[in-house]
Parts: structure tokens; sequence; C-alpha cells
């Protein structure tokens, strides 16, 4: 294996790709319909150059190359972490087996489901952002934009190469199927919901950085423990990337919620909207909504597929190597969230059936760390008011409280109390359209929109004012 990738390659990759012909020419065939999509469905602002990340490399140092690149004639490649020959499997009825180089049949179609859902979210979420660059609020998170939408194209790439090289002519019609779905589209729209919503305004771009490719990093993780070696150890690499997205979003939250700090404490009041900025209150509805879409991404509470998953040791949990126990969760049982007799509360089911609940846990103490971080700005800044994450019951359309309301506090709500109260809670189209308004292009070098702070470090060593995008 080189880890080094062969940039004078079509597709650079540490895979060795020129040794297998065959899959070579079916990835080179797929390469042009990929290029189409971009040019179709990816980002529409036309640009001169980027200042990109480019992926040259897995190693612990220097894995990326920075520069001034045409987008489209970004290098997407094939990076897989490297490989531990003596790695074994952690989980499951055959924890302790060497990990599987190979597909084993009778895991086969469970597998490429697992990876055309993943690699699903992939191009999607381009599809999703592709409007946003015309209203960007400065050449800095324009930069940022493009460099989520070209690492989701890569990570397309990661899918499609799996897809290609271990799943046969149906993995090849899964990848070109990849490229046929669209977000939001009537006839064939994204496998997930969350991945069919608008991102129509650079408030939820930073949400979605935030909650939903926070369930990407959440299903990587899993995905990361894999038995299926290279699935694994195509997850670990993408982890990698998928930091920069999470940076992007938790510090475009920090730096609206500054900004909005900003105006409050001119005037001392909270009608920052006048004074064009995003009122605290229309930022906790963004993130109601966003983070309760994200939350139905983890599935139901209680799931045999995902048991079953578990069992065969084709999808871990978060951190499985870190977890003090058997590793097979035969015996254990877990608490999830339940109706019970109509009312929210709890059940007790075997830890196995449990596992989405699980995972879903992992991912909300992590978000709570977001809140955590806007609140200290909220505090130091001498305020009273507090963001805070909406109970797991609130605005659900997946599991058990899928069938009832309920309010942010978790208070279960009837249909009429719902429908009456939920524009205190979520974004209604007034606060959609006053968002949208301050969506203003702020397209020069160094300057900044108005309804946010500007970062407190640019990309790659560079400053604020750094030219990161040449528009055409
Ligand atoms: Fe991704
Ligand atoms: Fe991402």
């Amino acid at each position: 294996m080189t880890a080094v990738a062969d940039y004078s390659e079509k597709i650079p990759n540490n895979v060795d790709l020129h040794e297998d012909r065959r899959l070579q020419r079916a990835l080179e065939s797929w390469q042009p319909n990929f290029l189409n999509w971009w040019e179709s469905m990816g980002p529409t602002l036309p640009t001169e150059d980027v200042y990109l990340r480019t992926a040259v490399n897995v190693g612990r140092e220097g894995w990326a190359h920075f520069g001034h690149v045409a987008m489209k004639d970004y290098r997407w490649g094939i990076f897989l972490a490297e490989r531990d020959l003596d790695r074994q499997i952690a989980f499951g009825q055959h924890k302790g087996e060497p990990a599987w180089q190979k597909v084993p049949g009778e895991y086969r179609a469970d597998l490429q489901r697992l990876i055309v859902i993943q690699g699903d979210t992939e191009p999607a979420s381009v599809e999703q952002q592709r409007n946003l660059g015309a209203t960007a609020p400065s050449l800095y998170d324009l930069r940022n934009l493009f460099q989520v939408n070209v690492e989701e194209g890569r990570h397309l790439w990661a899918m499609v190469y799996l897809l290609h090289a271990y799943f046969g002519r149906e993995g090849r019609e899964e990848a070109e199927e990849l490229l046929h779905r669209n977000s939001g589209s009537e006839d064939s729209p994204r496998i997930l919901g969350a991945f069919n919503e608008e991102t129509p305004d650079w408030l939820s771009f930073f949400m979605f950085t935030y909650f939903t490719d926070r369930d990407g990093k959440y299903q990587l993780g899993t995905l990361k423990e894999s038995a299926f070696d290279p699935l694994s150890r195509t997850c670990e690499f993408m982890l990698k990337e998928e930091a920069h997205h999470m940076m992007v979003g938790t510090t475009g939250v920090d730096r609206v919620v500054q900004r909005t700090v900003e105006l409050m404490l001119e005037h001392d009041d909270e009608e920052v909207a006048a004074r064009g900025g995003i009122p605290l209150s229309v930022i906790q509805k963004y993130l109601n909504f966003h983070y309760s879409v994200s939350l139905d991404l983890f599935g139901s509470e209680t799931s045999t597929n995902v048991a079953n998953y578990y069992t065969a040791g084709i999808k871990g949990r978060w951190m499985e190597e870190r977890r003090k126990d058997d590793h097979k969760l035969t015996d254990d049982s877990i608490h999830v969230d339940a109706l019970i007799d109509g009312e929210i509360g709890q059940n007790e089911v075997s830890a196995l059936v449990g596992l989405n609940t699980d995972l879903r846990r992992e991912y909300i103490s992590d978000c709570e760390g977001g809140v955590k971080r806007w609140n200290k700005l909220l505090e130091s800044a001498g305020l009273s008011q507090r963001l805070a994450l909406p109970h797991v019951a609130f605005n659900r359309k997946v599991g058990a409280y899928s069938g009832i309301e309920a309010s942010p506090s978790g208070e279960k709500l009837s249909a009429g109390d719902w429908e009456r109260r939920k524009g205190e809670w979520l974004p209604t189209d007034v606060d959609k359209t006053h968002v949208r308004s301050l969506m203003q292009p702020v397209h020069e070098r160094g300057k900044i929109a108005a309804w946010i702070a500007p970062p407190r470090q640019g990309i790659n060593g560079r400053p604020f004012d750094y030219d990161y995008v040449h528009l055409r």
C-alpha cells in the first residue's frame, strides 16, 4: 500500500488502483457522471478558484494540501486510513476474529444497504447547499462552504469506491443511483428526511453543519468499528475531514450569537432585528428545528435490524473499544424513550435492540457541548438569556414520539395546542423571511455581513482578509 496519492493518475488514490484495471476502468467511467452531477447539482456561484484543502495522504502529519484551485478541477480522491494488519473484530459474535478484507456473503446485502444510505447523504448536502454561495457573509465563509461541499463530494467517492470494489454489478448500479436521486426531488428524493429539507440561508447552514453533519460523524463512528475493514478504514479517514465541517458549524453559530450579543448590549434590549441582527429567539427556533430533525436520523428507539448488525459485526457502537462491557451485550438492557399509556416515558429493552438509543444519547451529549459554548458567550456578556436543546419528544417525525406533540420543555400537547403554539418554537414564515432578508452577499475581501461576527482565526494560518475565493 502506498500512503501518498499519485496525482498523475486520473483518480488520486492510496488503494493501488492501477493494479486493478477492471476496477479502475469502472471508476473512470463513473467519474464523468460524477462531474456532470457536480456541474448540474453542485455550487451555483461562478468562481475562478477557491483556497481549498485537498487530501493527499493519510498519515498523521500533513495529510492535506492547501492551495487555490478551480473547483471543477478539484482532485476528488480515494483514501483509506492505513491498514492495521492485526486488526481484530471488536464486538458481536465474531469478536476476536480477524477483520474481514472481503464481504462475507451472508452480510453482503446489509453492508451494501448501509453504504448506500451513508453515500446518499454526501451528495444530498451539496445539493441542499448549492445556492448559498450567492449570499455568503464573507469570502472566508464562502470558502468554508465550498470546502465542505468538495469534501462531501469526496465522501461520495469514498462510498462509490466501496460499492465498485466489493459489491459487483449491484454495487455499480447503486453508484449510479447515488447521482440520480436528488435532494427534495418529487420522484426520486434522497433516502433520509433531513437531507430533503432545504438549506436556504446561512443560519440554516451553520445549524446543519452543527447538528446534521454531527449525526454523520456518529454514523461514521459506528461504521468505523465495522468488521469489514475497508469500510472501517474509509470511515476513519472521512472522520478526519468531518472535523472541519463540525468546526464550521460550531464557530458559525458562535459568531451569529456573538454578533447578536453585541447588538443586544449596544442598545440594551432584544430588538436586534431592526438593527440587522438575528434575535436570540430566532436562533433558538432554528436550533430547535435542526436538532429535532437530526434526532430523527438515528431511527427508532429500538431496532432489531441494528441489533443484528451489531451481533454480525457490521456496525458497532460509538467508541466501541472504550466501552467497559463484554461487547456482545446479549445479557444487558437499556432504558429507551417510549410512550407509556400515551404519555412520555421510558421502557426497558435489551441493550442490543436499543442501540439506536445508545448512539442518539452519545450524540445528544455532544450537542450539549455546543449549547454550553453559546451560553458562555451570553453569560460573559452579562446577559441572562440562554439557549437550550429542546426535549427529545419535541417535533419528532420518527420514533416513539412521532405520534404525539410536545413542547420544547417536554410537556405533551394536544394537536390544537401544538398548532396554536408551534410558531413560538419553530421558525415561522416571518422569521424565515427576515433571516433571508439579511442574506445579502459580502464578497469583498476582508468585509463581513452585519448579522455575524468575524472569525477569530482564518484558514491554515491565513488572516480573515485573505483572498480565499476569486469570483468570476
Ligand atoms: Fe460527509
Ligand atoms: Fe460533513
